[in-house]
């Protein structure tokens, strides 16, 4: 009877959520333990420095930024933190429809309109634990937004609400926004997708990313490949070759 209810209950979690939020879903599977890896590899990197606000990139699209950044933002939160997940990639927006939430505001409302604040546009999940800004309507200028003097504003006061901030971002060699962010955040994660990621790319937004000294933190190995049957098969970090 227990367990006929446990495996219902899961089941519409999983419809709410999505397969990928595999953390929240699926917590004992073993890519939910590589991204506890993964989490305790970027603390070793926090270590004696007082990293709070981080962005995930890749190089190119469809690599598993917006992915890597919900679970690693759910299994932070699963230690007690208190963290917040934004959507900053105003250009592809997918964190409302992840964690099925509205984006009717987010962070593009924030940006612009003065009179907002961040405790407006803010969303609990529950099943995450989490707090959420999605990015609000799309504008038409992105990176002048977060460019903008009142992005240091937010950015300052999420830092100072919150343990951990964490953006999803666009990637790093079609647009600006990740470079931009990069200069004004504490960290990078860089994720590459195997199969997917193109060699070329990878050098450039390195290059792109060093043009801004980025502090690359690590990067996230995606390392499944496009597959039908959506499981995710793995995932590793390493750590870049710069000092
Ligand atoms: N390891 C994996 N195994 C299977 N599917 C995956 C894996 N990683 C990501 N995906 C799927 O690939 C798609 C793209 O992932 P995601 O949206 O996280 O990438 P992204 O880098 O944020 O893309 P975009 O550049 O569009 O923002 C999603 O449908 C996601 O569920
Ligand atoms: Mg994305």
């Amino acid at each position: 009877m227990f367990r006929k209810k446990k495996k219902i209950q899961q089941l519409d979690q999983e419809q709410r959520l999505g397969t990928s939020l595999i953390t929240i879903t699926k917590p004992n599977s073993i890519v939910a333990e590589q991204f506890r890896t993964i989490r305790t590899n970027i603390q070793f990197s926090m270590i004696d420095k007082d990293l709070k606000t981080i962005i995930f990139t890749s190089s190119g699209p469809y690599e598993g930024k917006s992915t890597v950044a919900a679970n690693i933002a759910s299994v932070f939160a699963d230690q007690g933190k208190k963290v917040v997940l934004i959507d900053a990639d105003m250009r592809k927006p997918t964190v409302s429809k992840t964690f099925s939430i509205h984006n009717t505001e987010g962070l593009s409302t924030l940006i612009t309109s003065r009179s907002t604040r961040i405790e407006d546009v803010v969303q609990y999940v529950d099943e995450a634990g989490l707090d959420i800004i999605t990015s609000g309507p799309v504008p038409p200028n992105p990176s002048e937004l977060l460019n903008s003097n009142r992005m240091n504003e937010i950015i300052k006061e999420l830092e100072d609400t919150y343990d951990l901030v964490l953006f999803d971002m666009p990637p790093v060699v079609s647009v600006t926004d990740a470079q931009i962010m990069a200069t004004k955040t504490d960290g990078v994660v860089f994720v590459v997708r195997r199969n997917i990621a193109h060699t070329e790319d990878i050098k450039q937004a390195k290059e792109l990313l060093d043009m801004v000294h980025a502090n690359v933190l690590g990067v996230v190995f995606n390392g499944a490949e496009k597959r039908t049957d959506r499981s995710y098969s793995y995932y590793g970090y390493g750590y870049t070759d710069e000092e």
